[in-house]
């Protein structure tokens, strides 16, 4: 976020009392996260503009499922992409079916019911589910389309754990040893309709995503030459995001897939997409007050309201994730003064908890902010309730004006979650 909308933000976020950098303020605004929906809407725009026209954009909730994010994506005209049966629920609340998309790696008998009732979009995981499809089809046709979900092997990116079309993976059907079944099936299945790849979230380059939806085109026409149908095209998502924050290229990425795959844009198919880190990730920017400042073995230590809990990431695997940090004066400017090393920590008891180690930054006392830049995606999906602290309330920009997406959790909902029945106060 750029510094003049950051200070826009803290300004907004104060005078609401959403945010309250002193920390006489107590336990009231002591984080926020700010969700910049013009930006979204400016990526949303890119991204259209680069695939297809007709393409379906079923944005991934779990990048980013506050309940307010979905009704602004809702109302821009894309669909959804749910991973769980609650984020299918959560698209279909807010979607036709139509825009749905169901991709879960792990479906029961129950999900699969719904998906199949419902009519969303419902990509197989293995040729096992295909055979759970047909037993409760029972010789009926789906309202909806079903898809597969393949594994071209493109080899892993440069995060293994988020690369997901490589060898070993447990994702998809393996294209190099179930080819023909792969073909058979579409033959024998006249509602098996859609081909699906998701490369990985993230470490994999465009060329790799590319290489994927090569795969599943190329795929699509043996499965014609084969007597079967492919309506659907769906080539995932997982647009990387530059952690300096220039904005993810949807142009480049779509011109490479215009290059190499044209007949992706030619088809009697549709193609479907399911972006999420590359929608949202840079319109995030997460505000906390630092509580305190302290010395420890010779370093300069702030801390945090947020760690571990919402960079899940970051703070276990540093080396590979990491978030652009500025220090803000409690309106929102930025910080002057030397810099120097400086660990930024969070909230809970372990050493790990923290989200810079020696970063060189101007000084910083209680009562400042640290925003954590590129923080929109796969932070609060990602939520850890070690220490059971309350999540922070989520804030939506739009033009000049905030408005409360999710209020703070409270401390009967997180009880709540450990089973406490009761107001768990003194
Ligand atoms: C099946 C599927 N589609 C889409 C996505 C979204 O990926 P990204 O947020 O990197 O665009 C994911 C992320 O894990 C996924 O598993």
């Amino acid at each position: 976020m750029q510094p003049a909308r950051l200070r826009q933000a803290v300004e907004l976020a104060v005078a609401h009392g959403w945010l309250c950098p002193d920390p006489a303020a107590g336990d009231r605004g002591a984080a926020v996260v700010v969700h910049d929906l013009d930006a979204v809407d400016a990526r949303l725009a890119d991204l259209r503009r680069a695939a297809p026209d007709d393409a379906l954009h079923a944005v991934a909730i779990k990048a980013n499922p506050v309940g307010g994010v979905l009704d602004h994506l809702a109302r821009q005209g894309v669909g959804l992409e749910a991973a769980s049966k609650v984020e299918l629920l959560l698209a279909l609340r807010r979607l036709p079916p139509q825009r749905v998309v169901f991709d879960s790696p792990c479906k029961t008998f129950d999900d699969l019911r719904l998906a199949l009732d419902r009519g969303v979009l419902l990509n197989l995981d293995s040729l096992a589910e295909l055979d759970r499809v047909v037993r409760l089809l029972d010789g009926g046709r789906p309202p909806g389309p079903v898809g597969l979900r393949v594994n071209p092997d493109v080899g892993p990116g440069a995060i293994a754990a988020t690369s997901t079309a490589m060898a070993g993976s447990k994702f998809g059907v393996e294209l190099a040893t179930e080819r023909d079944r792969v073909i058979r099936a579409f033959q024998r299945w006249p509602w098996l309709t859609a081909l699906h790849v998701h490369v990985g979230s993230q470490g994999c380059s465009r060329d790799q995503l590319v290489a994927g939806a090569q795969a599943i085109t190329s795929l699509a026409g043996e499965v014609r030459a084969a007597g079967g149908r492919v309506d659907w095209l769906d080539v995932g998502g997982g647009l990387p995001v530059d952690a300096d924050g220039v904005p993810p290229d949807f142009a480049a990425w779509g011109q490479a897939l215009r290059d190499r795959v044209p007949a992706l844009f030619q088809g009697p198919h549709r193609v479907v997409t399911e972006m999420g880190r590359s929608l949202h990730a840079q319109a995030g920017v997460v505000l906390s007050r630092v509580e305190a400042v302290k010395q420890s073995g010779g370093r300069r230590i702030a801390v945090l309201h947020v760690g571990a809990d919402l960079f899940v990431r970051a703070a276990y695997a540093p080396n590979r994730w990491r978030h652009r940090l500025a220090v803000l004066d409690p309106r929102g400017i930025p910080k002057q003064g030397p810099r120097m090393p400086w660990d930024v920590v969070g909230p809970l008891c372990f050493s790990g908890d923290r989200l810079a180690k020696g970063a060189q930054l101007p000084p910083i006392l209680p009562g400042d902010l640290v925003a954590v830049h590129d923080a929109g995606a796969y932070t609060l999906s990602m939520w850890s309730r070690y220490n059971s602290r309350q999540a922070p309330a989520v804030i939506g920009l739009r033009g000049e004006r905030a408005e409360l997406l999710k209020a703070a959790e409270t401390v009967e909902q997180v009880a709540a979650f450990w089973g406490e029945g009761a107001d768990p106060r003194p």
